[in-house]
């Protein structure tokens, strides 16, 4: 952490990204509304990454997991599919909750639980293991937003 902060040129997003999805992501994100699709490729886990995260963290029947910073659940659905385990997300974005208990909702998965809340606010003891698809980078960047809904800066990063 004191090297990024030691090093903040690295990380502004002075340059441009491409857009960049796997024909199974845009599949899976048709879940969900246009605009949570649009902002797939940069912020929500890829369906790849969530399989081989759920074998990792998932070692025995009915691991508590816990998602930190869900969004709209993407790693936990693509998980609860999969794995007899219990998978919890929390998001601190009101319609990104509405939005994951919706598409658990239609998958009909029974195993996930979405949470809106602050992590900072969080007891974290009730689980067994945790996952982070970087949940606080975005207060990090200039323009890697998700949207200006909530506050961001880098003193929270750095809490
Ligand atoms: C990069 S996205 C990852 C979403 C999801 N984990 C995934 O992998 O698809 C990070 C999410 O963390 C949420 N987040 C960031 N800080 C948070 C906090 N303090 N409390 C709750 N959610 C937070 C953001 O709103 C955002 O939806």
């Amino acid at each position: 952490m004191n090297e990024l902060i030691q090093y903040p040129g690295l990380l502004d997003d002075d340059f441009d990204e491409e857009p960049c999805a796997s024909i199974e992501d845009e599949r899976f994100d048709q879940v969900y509304p246009s605009k949570v699709q649009e902002l797939s490729w940069r912020h929500w886990t890829p369906v790849a990454v969530a399989v081989e995260a759920a074998k990792l963290l998932v070692t025995r029947p009915r691991t508590r997991v816990l998602d930190v910073g869900c969004g709209p659940g993407k790693f936990c659905l693509v998980a609860a599919e999969l794995k007899d385990a219990r998978f919890t997300g929390i998001e601190q974005r009101s319609d990104l909750v509405a939005i994951a208990r919706q598409a658990a909702l239609k998958h009909r998965l029974t195993n996930i639980e979405i949470i809106h809340g602050n992590v900072t606010d969080f007891a974290f003891a009730a689980y067994d293991a945790f996952y982070l698809f970087n949940p606080f980078e975005e207060n990090m960047f200039k323009r890697k937003k998700i949207d200006s809904s909530v506050p961001l800066s880098k003193a929270l990063f750095k809490k």
